[in-house]
């Protein structure tokens, strides 16, 4: 039988014209127009001012900390529950990443959690460089109250949105809300390159600094001077015009999305209604004012370790993952510092978020009788479990 994926890429068709160009003209190169017609296709549909197509996301995020002047010594705040790549970058710098706890409602970096760093820093003359915010699976963070902390603090903030292309905030695109933003175009992501990020900003002077970097910092000069360490962090021509090919569909993806997210709601409600056993689902809040693009489906089910999901939906050829394993919990981050919501709970949210929650099938190919098939056989699992209470 077909294997049901979690998140594969999906090309329109559109994509070929752009590349069939850069094969025409020869523009097999780190440069060319479809990298240039990307960026403005970014830069149109997110609003912002300006945009450097990186090789990706994490290239975007390394980019980010050097514009802000990040370096040894210096410490950065960022999400524990979040995908490794937004804190690698931080100690690329020979900085040191200081992990903030969720919240419980959209997932993302708590405002409290926050505070409570941020005065800890303030008490030992220790502010951080930069606060990285990500939005996770596409749910923007509560933008509002982080970024007044960052005001307070005087703190830059980068918006990791490496997930989260076309999620708005009260109507504002995310990535454009802090100071920085970056965004992903790997395989998995809502549109993709193959491989790919974007760094964007309202600052020309960042993203043409950025810029010149990701190509290895060249000097203007009739020869090869070098005055600053650089980077091969470039987007290709080619991987830029499957880009373009992408930004023509960007709106049906999320549509697709959305629509995947409101059939599992609907079809596990039909499954509770039915069957008083059935454990309790509940979904990761679109809060007030926010709109997610909805990139993965995620749940938590009560009383269910997520292995055990795992394990019923592989062996019906449904891939399925469990959430981001906090990174505070983490070896390579062992040493780093965490500030959880709650100071008496014993475990912090980020890891509850782990040990309680499940990403769902979301390949906007699914069709419906696949996502039906989903269903079903994750709420024959359910219903006995329930039954075996
Ligand atoms: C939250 C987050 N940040 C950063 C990245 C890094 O992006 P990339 O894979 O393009 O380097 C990813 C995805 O891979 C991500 O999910």
């Amino acid at each position: 039988m077909k294997k049901i994926p979690l998140a594969i890429p999906h090309m329109s068709g559109k994509e070929m014209a752009y590349i069939e160009n850069a094969f025409a003209e020869n523009w097999i190169a780190p440069v060319g127009p479809n990298v240039d017609i990307f960026e403005e296709k970014v830069r149109d549909y997110t609003g912002v001012g300006f945009a450097t197509a990186t090789s990706s996301g994490t290239a975007a995020i390394h980019l980010a900390l050097r514009m802000l002047g990040v370096t040894q010594g210096d410490t950065v705040f960022c999400p524990s529950f979040t995908f490794a790549a937004s804190a690698n970058p931080i100690h690329y710098q020979g900085a040191e990443a200081v992990f903030i706890d969720s919240e419980l409602d959209t997932w993302n970096m708590s405002p409290i959690a926050l505070e409570r760093a941020l005065l800890d820093a303030k008490q030992q003359s220790n502010l951080p460089k930069a606060i990285i915010v990500v939005h996770i699976y596409g749910q923007p963070a509560k933008m509002k109250e982080i970024l007044a902390l960052a005001l307070a603090y005087q703190i830059p903030v980068i918006e990791d949105a490496a997930e989260s292309l076309g999620s708005t905030y009260h109507g504002i695109q995310t990535g454009v809300l802090g100071d920085i933003g970056i965004y992903s175009f790997n395989g998995n992501k809502i549109i993709t390159t193959s491989g790919g990020g974007m760094l964007v900003s309202s600052n020309q002077t960042w993203t043409k600094e950025a810029k010149f970097l990701s190509e290895q910092a060249k000097e203007t000069a009739p020869y090869y001077h070098h005055e600053k360490i650089g980077y091969n962090y470039r987007l290709s021509n080619v991987s830029a015009g499957i880009g373009c090919g992408q930004m023509e569909v960007l709106q049906d993806r999320i549509d697709q999305k959305r629509l995947i997210f409101e059939r599992y709601v609907e079809g596990f409600a039909k499954y509770a209604e039915t069957f008083s056993n059935f454990p309790r689902i509940t979904y990761q809040k679109e809060s007030e004012g926010t709109f997610s693009n909805r990139w993965l489906s995620t749940i938590q089910v009560s009383g269910v370790h997520p292995l055990q999901l795992k394990e019923a939906l592989d062996a019906s050829g449904i891939e399925g993952r469990l959430l981001w394993k906090p990174l505070h919990l983490q070896p390579v981050f062992q040493k780093n510092r965490f500030f959880a919501e709650t100071v008496c709970s014993k475990i912090s949210n980020a890891q509850r978020l782990f040990e309680s929650g499940f990403c769902l099938p979301s390949a906007t190919q699914m069709t419906p009788s696949e996502q039906h098939y989903v269903i079903q056989t994750l709420a024959k699992f359910l219903i006995q479990v329930g039954e075996s209470r």
